[in-house]
């Protein structure tokens, strides 16, 4: 017994406490209920009542060693592991992120949506890629009209089944789809991307935005259409500009008419912007031409319309004083981050 009680008297004072690993694993064989000086204290009913009370005092100094290597041991990983450094420095700078923001376009164009939709205009949209029968065909162009020319018109495939694809050149194939679509009244505004091979230069783009609308109900007449153009230059232009309505031509409005406000920038006295006209024209409009009516099953005895349509790329150009439409289009951080939100 004694022998038994100086082995592990031994083995317990060599044993290396260095990690936690360590400290359960003595925990384990030594101090616990089940552990070895347990084991030993339970042999004492076996040893002579005369060495009893000897052996008693052994095995408790031996208790009390392994309890107090075990304490200390405990109390010295707990005071490394706090002064190591964290994992975690607190006192790195933050990371930056970046907010986004509106872009010009969708700012000015917010500001249209909101205006139409103040008057009772709900918003129609309808895909890029679009058929020429929708594109031209329904609205009335001739097999022949120059806009059809490959020079306007980016087309993608000729001679399917459906017609050629293209990329449209207006936002009115989403009012011929709205019209085959929906029974009158109508009241739309279609806002969206529109494709044009032109010439590339700072005034023009071969993408820029149009927002076109669309008002179909009985009896809706020129004075209608007027009125709702004055009613939205003045909110979007200021209130003291004056508008006039020039005579035109489109495959899919009679009458039709180009409507000019009075440059805004230089109120009307002639400048660089208005090339000294005092104009600035801002859009097509007039009547929906009755065959357009009639390709879309719409009776044009029973209702009338009218249509007009913008861009607003230009609008985005003089409001916010960049002078090349190409910035627009190319999302360069530089010119985007001097639109914060
Ligand atoms: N679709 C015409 C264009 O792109 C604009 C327009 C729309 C004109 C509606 C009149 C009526 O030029």
């Amino acid at each position: 017994m004694e022998n038994a009680i100086r082995n592990l008297q031994q083995e317990i004072s060599e044993y290396e406490l260095t990690s936690m690993k360590d400290i359960e694993a003595f925990r384990l064989r030594f101090t616990v209920r089940k552990g070895l000086i347990a084991g030993l204290f339970g042999q004492l009913k076996s040893v002579l009542p005369a060495d009893k009370p000897r052996m008693g005092q052994l095995l408790n100094q031996l208790r009390q060693t392994a309890d107090d290597k075990l304490a200390a041991a405990t109390a010295e990983l707990a005071s490394v592991e706090s002064k190591k450094e964290p994992a975690l420095d607190l006192t790195l700078p933050g990371r930056r992120s970046f907010i986004g923001s509106e872009h010009p376009v969708q700012k000015v164009l917010g500001e249209m949506k909101a205006i139409f939709s103040s008057m009772g205009f709900s918003i129609a949209t309808g895909p890029e890629l679009e058929l020429d029968h929708y594109n031209f065909d329904l609205l009335n162009f001739p097999p022949d009209h120059p806009a059809r020319d490959m020079q306007d018109t980016f087309f993608i495939t000729r001679g399917n089944a459906n017609g050629d694809v293209l990329l449209r050149t207006h936002t009115s194939p989403v009012q011929i789809r709205v019209m085959l679509d929906q029974k009158p009244p109508i009241r739309v505004i279609c806002p969206g991307k529109v494709y044009r091979n032109e010439a590339i230069s700072s005034r023009s783009y071969c993408v820029f935005h149009q927002l076109e609308g669309l008002y179909i109900d009985k009896g809706v007449s020129f004075a209608d259409l007027k009125a709702t153009i004055y009613s939205f230059a003045h909110q979007m232009f200021g209130s003291d500009v004056k508008l006039r309505f020039r005579p035109s031509f489109f495959p899919f409005t009679e009458p039709s008419a180009e409507v000019d406000v009075t440059c805004y920038l230089c109120g009307g006295k002639g400048c660089r912007v208005c090339k000294k006209s005092g104009w600035l024209e801002i859009m097509g409009c007039g009547m929906v031409h009755p065959n357009v009516m009639r390709n879309c099953g719409i009776d044009p005895e029973k209702w009338s319309g009218y249509a007009f349509g913008m861009g607003v790329d230009r609008t985005v150009l003089l409001r916010y004083k960049i002078d090349d439409i190409r910035l627009l289009f190319e999302n360069d951080v530089r010119m985007l981050q001097q639109f914060p939100a």
